[in-house]
């Protein structure tokens, strides 16, 4: 574990800990307020996010920012990373060898953002983070408390593109993040 960027984000260039560097055009790390109150965790990078470098930049993450501008969400004021860090192919999900090698790498995001609130988008990361146990179906918009954090699991934004029902969920569920973050005076 590294207690600075400089030296967390050297220690990932070139990183070969799993199969899916062999695939990979650009390691998309993480983007946004390294001081964030509010964390916000997906599934992997797509073919956008690979070619930019920068997570949630294709069509799924169109979709988030527009809920975010919805909801008066910065996209500035938040982190925003995946649990892992290149692109799975085909953009499957990845497997848990691959989740596993890349984890530490989160963890130690997590330690040096020190956010409040984790959003976890979609079951990838509800599983990784939480415990395989977790489901998204039964627990999405509720806030669990672990260690000073409060989770929240909500859809990820790809699901949305999919099945136009869930986007109701989603903003029910920021809209819930929005309101706790005006309560407790959260950068949002
Ligand atoms: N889906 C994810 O889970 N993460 C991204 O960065 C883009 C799409």
């Amino acid at each position: 574990m590294f207690d600075n960027w400089e030296d967390l984000e050297n220690s990932i260039k070139g990183c070969n800990k799993c199969k899916l560097n062999n695939g990979r055009t650009n390691i998309v790390f993480g983007i946004g307020n390294k001081n964030a109150d509010i964390m916000f965790i997906g599934e992997g990078p797509g073919a956008d996010e690979d070619k930019e470098g920068k997570p949630f930049v294709g069509k799924a993450g169109k979709l988030m920012d527009k809920a975010f501008e919805g909801l008066g969400i910065n996209r500035e004021n938040v982190y925003i990373a995946n649990i892992v860090k290149c692109r799975p192919p085909q953009n499957r999900v990845p497997e848990k060898d691959e989740a596993v090698a890349c984890l530490n790498y989160l963890r130690n995001q997590v330690i040096l953002v020190k956010p409040k609130v984790i959003v976890l988008l979609g079951s990838t990361a509800l599983k990784n983070i939480l415990g395989e146990e977790h489901s998204i179906t039964k627990e999405r918009g509720i806030f669990t408390d672990k260690k000073d954090i409060k989770y929240l699991p909500t859809w990820h934004p790809a699901a949305l593109l999919r099945d136009e029902n869930k986007k109701i969920d989603f903003w029910k569920d920021l809209k819930e993040l929005k309101k706790l973050a005006e309560e407790q005076n959260l950068k949002i």
